[in-house]
């Protein structure tokens, strides 16, 4: 695929998510309707969709119908926009910048923000509960099931807790890993794997395939923001740069140094390029966002 080719595939896919969005989310006249406006402020206008694009990459793979994974992806970053309103309060990270703006504690207030977090999340699994999503209705449940546990206490949740327990102190490698694992590559991999889920079941081989591939890309994200987050500006982030190290948190940069974190991101890419391998063209766009993913400059 030429990269113009993708470039104007992800604008449509984020054009479509916007719409997608605006739509499942309640109108700001609808009562609570500050809760409503805030939580359309965390959500729209920004953003770089990565897990919505790999929700549509992969249910391009199985021959999926944007009708569903609009939705499906809209659940998907649902939860990883309450996760960001969560992240930036004043007991988590204290941001004050998110996505070029002030965050939501910041523009409403801490009580809100929290309230955003909740409403976002629940309605999330109201979207994959209203309307059909997969062929087979247990799939659909299989889905509500793998976007539980990326988000919960052994995915998202889970990392997060232990981020905050790790402020301060030094990690080993395989503690840095666990941690990147949960608290990003989770979400990252059910939206893979919740896309592929849309559209026709995939043999086992496939499926496994699939599945390295959303790992590697899951961990090489969480890698690279770690990096744009020592090297990148603010203005380009749309967020505090610097603030990791100034925080005392374990990233791979403090773990291993910029150099060294490259080349692991880098790494990660050739696994999730490779993991590709028995999928063919099928698999196209999905190796396009492994490279976006690592080689992104915000
Ligand atoms: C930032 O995620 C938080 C992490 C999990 C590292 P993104 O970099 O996907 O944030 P947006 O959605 O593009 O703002
Ligand atoms: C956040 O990681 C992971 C989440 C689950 C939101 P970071 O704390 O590094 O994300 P940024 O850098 O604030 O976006
Ligand atoms: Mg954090
Ligand atoms: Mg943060
Ligand atoms: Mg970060």
């Amino acid at each position: 695929m030429t990269d113009a080719a993708f470039q104007a595939w992800m604008g449509e896919v984020q054009a479509r998510m916007e719409r997608a969005l605006s739509r499942l989310l309640p109108g700001i006249h609808v009562a609570p309707a500050r809760l409503h406006e805030a939580m359309r402020y965390a959500v729209l206008g920004g953003g770089k969709r990565v897990r919505p694009l790999l929700c549509f990459a992969a249910g391009e793979v199985t021959g999926a119908v944007p009708e569903r994974l609009e939705i499906a992806a809209s659940a998907v970053e649902l939860m990883h926009a309450y996760s960001l309103v969560h992240d930036d309060l004043p007991c988590m990270d204290d941001d004050v910048l998110r996505r070029g703006r002030p965050t939501v504690h910041v523009e409403y207030d801490e009580a809100t923000a929290l309230l955003v977090g909740d409403a976002l999340h629940t309605l999330a699994f109201q979207l994959l509960a209203e309307q059909r999503l997969a062929d087979d209705p247990g799939e659909q449940l299989d889905m509500v099931k793998l976007l539980a546990i990326a988000a919960g206490s052994r995915g998202m949740a889970g990392g997060q807790s232990i981020d905050l327990a790790s402020t301060g102190r030094t990690l080993t490698l395989p503690e840095l890993e666990f941690m990147h694992i949960h608290k990003t590559g989770a979400l990252i991999r059910a939206a893979v794997l919740i896309g592929a889920a849309c559209g026709t079941a995939l043999g086992a081989s496939a499926r496994a395939g699939l599945d390295r591939y959303a790992k590697a890309v899951g961990l090489a994200f969480q890698v690279v923001d770690d990096v744009l987050d020592a090297e990148a500006s603010t203005a380009t982030l749309g967020k505090t740069a610097g603030k990791d190290s100034r925080q005392g948190k374990p990233t791979y940069v403090s773990v291993l140094g910029v150099a060294r974190a490259k080349a692991l991101a880098e790494e990660l890419r050739e696994d999730a390029h490779a993991a590709l391998a028995g999928l063919g063209e099928r698999g196209a766009r999905l190796a396009s966002l492994a490279d976006f993913v690592v080689l992104r400059k915000f």
